[in-house]
């Protein structure tokens, strides 16, 4: 068990979104924390609320149509959901940075490199200090040198669309470590990209993410990539998180029904539904199931699992389920 200090501890977060014929309860009672230098992983199935969650954290949700009609969300100690414009600025600055799926979408294609990558530099610089043009030219050329990217002062001056896919990761990936953040966001780095390159791309994140002790939340649909880069991971279903434990454990003895089948059957979780093993969807969030919301896929379904929600049950120091299989172990 790790007794660095807390870095990030989310207390019953839920999320809605309001769209036409109702709200789709997507997070419902997210509990989660962080140490500092961990590296976590989070997995489940696609549409789960792994993004929502993230952006949640980074306070990018698009408000409306998202709600959050109750949680908590403490940064070093602090509520970021409490947080004035300018602790927000730096908790985005040099607190938190993410990597988000689609380089694409994440660069702006009216600006160039230079611009976008300074504008960074200078937005995560200590309050209240200019940086000069020499001092960001040079911080943007080493951002990109440890990205390995050749050549960086004719990328500074290119736009996004004259770089290929794999360039443009790299640069949000270089971006997203120029702040030096506490703590790194990898959501899906690389999925919209060949898979060589993916595979390049999660290599140099380790790399950098190694030689910098950074904390890092790393989302991906590869258990692959989560069982050699992370600590301990955390498993969602339906906006629920059903089991979070180191990740040795979790691959050795896992406990959650929707974990089991996870590990069982796929290495990739790509595409709508997970796995033939397990079979069904993920639930429509404008009527999620009552009670445990995996009851009506779950082969080992009880009376209990359709009447009441699963609280998280503490099976070892480092291995909690929220599943009524474990009613004996003791509660969290
Ligand atoms: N702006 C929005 N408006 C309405 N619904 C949304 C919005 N953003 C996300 N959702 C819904 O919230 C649910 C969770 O989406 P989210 O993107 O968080 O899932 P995810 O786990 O990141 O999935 P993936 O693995 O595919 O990236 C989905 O049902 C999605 O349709
Ligand atoms: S609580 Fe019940 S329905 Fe949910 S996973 Fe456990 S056994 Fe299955
Ligand atoms: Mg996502």
């Amino acid at each position: 068990m790790s007794f660095a200090p807390l870095l990030l501890e989310i207390k019953n977060l839920h999320v809605h979104y309001a769209v036409y014929g109702g709200r789709l309860k997507v997070l419902d009672g997210v509990d989660f924390h962080m140490r500092t230098g961990e590296k976590v992983g989070l997995v489940g199935e696609t549409g789960c609320g792994k993004t929502t969650m993230m952006k949640a954290i980074l306070r990018v949700l698009p408000m409306p149509p998202a709600q959050i009609p109750q949680g908590e969300i403490y940064f070093n100690g602090r509520d970021i959901r409490k947080m004035s414009g300018n602790d927000l600025q730096r908790v985005r600055g040099r607190g938190i940075s993410m990597i988000f799926q689609d380089p694409t979408a994440a660069l702006n294609p009216v600006f160039s490199v230079g611009e976008q990558l300074g504008a960074v530099i200078q937005y995560s610089a200590e309050r209240g200090k200019a940086l000069s043009h020499q001092e960001i030219h040079q911080r943007a050329i080493a951002a990109l040198q440890e990205v390995a990217l050749a050549d960086p002062e004719r990328l500074l001056r290119s736009y996004p669309s004259q770089l290929s896919g794999g360039m443009r990761q790299r640069v949000c990936i270089g971006m997203a470590l120029a702040t030096h953040p506490q703590l790194l966001i990898a959501d899906e780095p690389g999925t919209s990209l060949d898979v060589t390159i993916q595979d390049q791309v999660l290599r140099l994140l380790r790399t950098l993410v190694a030689e910098k002790d950074t904390s890092v939340i790393l989302i991906t649909h590869s258990l692959g990539i989560v069982r050699e880069m992370t600590d301990r991971v955390y498993v969602m279903y339906a906006g629920d998180i059903v089991e979070v434990a180191v990740t040795p454990n979790l691959f050795a003895n896992p406990l959650h029904p929707y974990t089991q089948g996870l590990i069982s059957t796929v290495p990739r979780l790509t595409g709508g539904g997970i796995a033939s093993g397990i079979p069904g969807r993920i639930p429509n969030y404008l009527t999620p199931p009552t009670g445990c919301r995996f009851h009506p896929r779950c082969p080992h379904v009880m009376d209990i699992c359709r009447a009441e929600k699963p609280p998280a049950y503490r099976v070892d120091d480092d291995h909690e389920v929220a599943c009524f299989l474990y009613r004996t172990e003791n509660r969290v």
